[in-house]
């Protein structure tokens, strides 16, 4: 198994926290839908091959070295290229791009067709394809691997970045929104 050639702490058993029953999926589910999150497309290219998928799950890590994570289905054809190519790309998407967050969830009638067209797509430093209109765009080199569950949690240093402009788009209760300031807004 690949992840074993990006070992990076080896988190023993007695850090566990004590043994309680958790709850059951569906109120994991129904609870974590309240929350908010930017809606991403996360890319990789390579021998592995050119993927895309839309992930929600996405945050920062720390900025000493520049790094984040992201977290992909072990099933999803994105996770096994990202573990042989070793690059990915994070391209979080502006409010009015929700055109990709369903084309790469494989939504929409177009999914199958070349999603990386010339017009939208270019590269930084890894080959990863970057959305040109990307609201911010990470583009990183995998340091780290780890698997919990069904899900790979793939750790990222930022070689490269990209700031566009506009306000994230944001998935929150099985639907899409966009975030309405409060006080006197964004601060210049
Ligand atoms: C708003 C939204 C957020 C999603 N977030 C994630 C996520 O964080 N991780 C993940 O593995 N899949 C996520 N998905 C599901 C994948 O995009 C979807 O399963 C995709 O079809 C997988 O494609 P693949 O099997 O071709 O890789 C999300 C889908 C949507 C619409």
């Amino acid at each position: 198994m690949k992840v074993n050639q990006f070992p990076k702490h080896n988190l023993e058993e007695s850090l566990a926290g004590p043994e309680l029953e958790l709850v059951d999926r569906s109120d994991f589910v129904d609870t974590m839908s309240r929350v908010a999150n930017s809606v991403n497309v996360v890319t990789t290219s390579g021998s592995g091959g050119e993927v895309g998928v839309t992930v929600s799950a996405a945050t920062s890590v720390t900025a000493e070295p520049p790094t984040l994570l992201v977290c992909i289905h072990e099933q999803s054809k994105a996770a096994a290229a990202i573990l042989e190519n070793g690059v990915f790309c994070l391209n979080v998407l502006e409010s009015a791009q929700q055109y990709y967050a369903e084309l790469f969830a494989g939504l929409t009638a177009d999914s199958t067709e070349n999603r990386f067209n010339k017009t939208n797509w270019t590269r930084l430093k890894t080959g990863a394809p970057a959305l040109k209109e990307g609201l911010a765009v990470f583009d990183c080199r995998l340091d780290a691997v780890l698997k919990e569950g069904t899900h790979y949690i793939f750790v990222g240093q930022v070689v490269a970045t990209n700031k566009g402009s506009g306000v994230p788009l944001i998935y929150s209760q099985r639907a899409y929104a966009q975030p309405a300031w409060l006080d006197e807004g964004i601060p210049e």
